[in-house]
């Protein structure tokens, strides 16, 4: 047998190692980091994302893009301070693919900047910082959950059809609160009515007897709130007990009420909200989700849990287009913007910016449910203002 010339060697020898390559990368795991919040008022936002994610992933026997998969995690402490920090734990230290987070707008806008920064793909799975899909927007910049104006703005209406013309806004101070009552007060006025005055507490602070004794001097219509987690069970139970929801409806963003009803009790009873998720939904999809949840993590899903396990799948999306090559950026980021996500919330699609289009339900309390009611607007896509893509 003739002996192969020197260049057919080194050929051979260049596709024998490429292929070995291929092996290996296919063996190894993909690298998940996620960065939330495990302490402080959002834990259990930050639990629930990660639950979500990992349901999914189970549920597709433990592999992504048929690869199994290796996870990464640091509690971010909804801390701003510290998002530059802990993003490059993940992201030049663990070396991550891809990074799924986080709950609080400030953290996630240190996050955006670092996965932008490194070229690495980000799953927004909560926060809502409009500017993330906004003039930070970029082609490896995704997110399954919403932006603070989507859910606030369509109560805009709402409000305004239960003949409410003057409205108090009470919040957080930091970009998740302020975005959210510029969305609802460009709803609102837009439908007739008019916020009077924009009540704030330092974020994350509960003391809010001053600003409950502001609106009970006030007397508006109505008042519109963002808070969430811990916070949000302080601020409805302490509404109730000045009896302010006997006199001035309250109103909020869905995270007023989601994952906080157990703890709220008696003084969420009633509340209505918008928000891409409700319970009672009573799809086949939503229930088997539910069903799947509850029987894993022994407690019933709420948006947050639903927002990690779309994560999961828009991942998933991406890496069955590429079967597993995390280094083909460009066709996995493609597929990824152009999927439909088949999500417990009703399938949904990513607007060019990367942020869901979604119809947003309005949902009443009732008991330990926020009960859909009808839906407040169909397909709402966030205006994306300042994004280039
Ligand atoms: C935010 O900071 O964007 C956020 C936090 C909790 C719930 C919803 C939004």
């Amino acid at each position: 047998m003739p002996f192969p010339s020197p260049r057919a060697a080194r050929l051979a020898g260049a596709a024998f190692l490429a292929l070995a390559a291929c092996q290996a990368q296919a063996a190894d795991p993909i690298k998940v980091g996620f960065m939330l919040p495990y302490s402080g008022t959002y834990a259990a936002l930050g639990t629930a994302i990660e639950n979500g994610f990992k349901l999914y992933v189970q549920e597709q026997g433990g592999k992504l893009g048929g690869r199994d998969v290796e996870y990464f995690k640091v509690d971010d402490e909804s801390n701003p301070a510290k998002g530059p920090e802990n993003a490059n734990r993940l992201i030049k230290r663990d070396k991550v693919d891809v990074v799924i987070g986080t709950v609080h707008s400030g953290v996630a806008m240190a996050l955006a900047k670092a996965a932008k920064d490194s070229d690495t793909t980000l799953i927004v799975a909560n926060a809502g910082a409009d500017a993330i899909t906004g003039p930070m927007c970029g082609p490896g910049i995704f997110r399954t959950s919403f932006t603070n104006w989507q859910p606030a703005y369509a109560m805009g209406p709402v409000a305004a059809g239960k003949g409410h013309k003057t409205a108090i806004t009470v919040t957080w101070k930091y970009a998740a609160g302020d975005e959210a009552v510029a969305g609802f007060r460009e709803g609102f006025e837009k439908s007739g009515g008019k916020v009077i005055k924009d009540l704030t507490v330092p974020f994350p602070n509960v003391e809010f007897q001053s600003v409950l004794t502001e609106i009970a001097a006030s007397k508006p219509d109505m008042v519109f709130t963002f808070f969430a987690g811990g916070g949000a069970v302080k601020f409805v139970q302490d509404y109730a007990a000045a009896g302010l929801n006997k006199t001035i409806p309250l109103y909020g963003s869905g995270f007023l009420t989601d994952g906080t009803l157990q703890a709220q009790g008696d003084a969420a009873q009633g509340l209505l909200t918008t928000l891409h998720y409700a319970d009672g939904l009573n799809t086949p999809r939503d229930q088997a989700f539910r069903a799947d949840y509850s029987k894993a993590y022994k407690q019933t899903p709420d948006v947050y849990a639903v927002q990690g396990y779309d994560a999961a799948q828009l991942l998933q999306a991406g890496l069955k287009a590429v079967q597993g090559d995390v280094g083909k950026k460009a066709d996995m980021r493609s597929a990824m913007r152009a999927a439909t996500i088949d999500s417990p919330r009703g399938p949904f699609t990513l607007s060019a910016a990367g942020n869901p289009v979604q119809d947003i339900y309005l949902r009443k309390v009732e008991g330990l449910e926020n009960k859909v009611v009808d839906v407040a607007v169909k397909k709402l896509a966030d205006p994306a203002r300042g994004c280039k893509l």
